[in-house]
């Protein structure tokens, strides 16, 4: 790739074109974009998983039929993704061995457990207002597929953080078991929520080239930020205590100051550790097992109508 090459590309960069799929590309931004996007179309289906758990059990018709709408749109929105990915060359079949052998990674916040069903209305509630809150700047994203599938995606997520919200708000103002288990479901997801938006800046690898190439509009930690100052209010206005005793208005930036994020955990996460890792990629690896059929199926019915198409 000669300078004047990668010149010209960035001068595209920097004229706000859209990149198309066939156009020409650096191999660096296809690779960041194929990983980028592999991760978060795995983080979807993934994400299915650990509110799939409470589908069956969960306490009225209108909160299973909200429920059963959101973990369909998740897998959709996974499927936009892939398809997206599959436009700078890589099979959603690799992507998806990448996944299972742990070359590719999905995002941390899925390794947690829901334990009762307001950790469905906590999921929701911060962990889809922080999907909006990364994925809003992802609209104007510089490769054109990407950031027209999350155009739709942001719609569906606001529908999603909503539902979670409003969970939170009724058990909020339920009984007090009831209370309880929201101020509960809070204290467990808050931190991890606030792991999903990637390292700080000074440990974000990719930030810097991903900023240039305007793949990322705002760095991680400007992102976390942003959630923090949206989600305070919002747990105020429903009684519950965000579990962070530092936290405190700082007039002079216009925004919270937080206490310390517990790295250790976050890396320990990545690394495989979580409470849940294992049993993800367990279901998974069963789910590709089990469509091993379909695949060779689709294999054969395309083999089969191939002569007939040359004819
Ligand atoms: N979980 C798992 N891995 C993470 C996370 C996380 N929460 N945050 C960062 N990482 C990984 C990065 O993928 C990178 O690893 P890699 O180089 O092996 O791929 C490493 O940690 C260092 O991080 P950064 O240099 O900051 O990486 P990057 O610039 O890619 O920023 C971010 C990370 C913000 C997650 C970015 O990739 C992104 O915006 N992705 C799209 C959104 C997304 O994936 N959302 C998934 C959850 S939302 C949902 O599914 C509902």
């Amino acid at each position: 790739e000669t300078d004047a090459f990668l010149a010209a590309f960035q001068a595209r960069i920097d004229a706000e074109e859209k990149i198309e799929p066939n156009d020409p590309m650096p191999e660096g931004y296809r690779r960041t974009l194929v990983r980028q996007i592999g991760q978060h179309a795995h983080s979807e289906i993934v994400g299915m998983l650990p509110e799939g758990n409470w589908v069956t059990r969960a306490p009225s018709l209108r909160r299973k039929v909200a429920l059963l709408a959101k973990v369909q749109d998740e897998g959709g929105h996974g499927l936009y993704l892939y398809a997206a990915a599959e436009t700078l060359g890589v099979s959603r079949e690799e992507m998806t061995e990448q996944l299972l052998d742990g070359r590719a990674k999905y995002s941390s916040i899925f390794n947690y457990p829901t334990q009762t069903w307001a950790d469905i209305g906590a999921i929701g509630w911060l962990v889809d207002g922080a999907a909006i809150m990364n994925q809003i700047p992802l609209c104007r994203c510089s490769y054109g597929p990407y950031a027209r599938a999350m155009i739709r995606v942001c719609k569906e997520e606001s529908f999603h953080q909503r539902q979670g919200y409003e969970i939170m708000m009724t058990l909020a103002q339920g009984t007090e078991d009831q209370r309880e288990m929201a101020q509960d479901a809070l204290n467990r997801w808050w931190w991890p929520s606030l792991m999903m938006f990637g390292p700080s800046d000074k440990d974000s690898v990719n930030s810097d080239q991903s900023m240039k190439w305007k793949i990322k509009r705002f760095t991680n930690d400007e992102l976390r930020q942003k959630f923090i100052d949206a989600t305070v209010p919002q747990a105020e206005k429903i009684g519950l205590t965000v579990p962070d005793p530092d936290l405190t208005w700082n007039e002079a930036k216009g925004g919270y100051d937080h206490g310390p994020i517990d790295w250790s955990e976050f890396k320990r996460v990545l690394k495989g550790e979580g409470p849940m890792n294992r049993d993800r990629i367990r279901a998974r690896q069963k789910a590709w097992d089990d469509g091993a059929w379909v695949r060779e199926a689709a294999r054969a019915h395309a083999a089969k109508r191939q002569p007939a198409a040359l004819a």
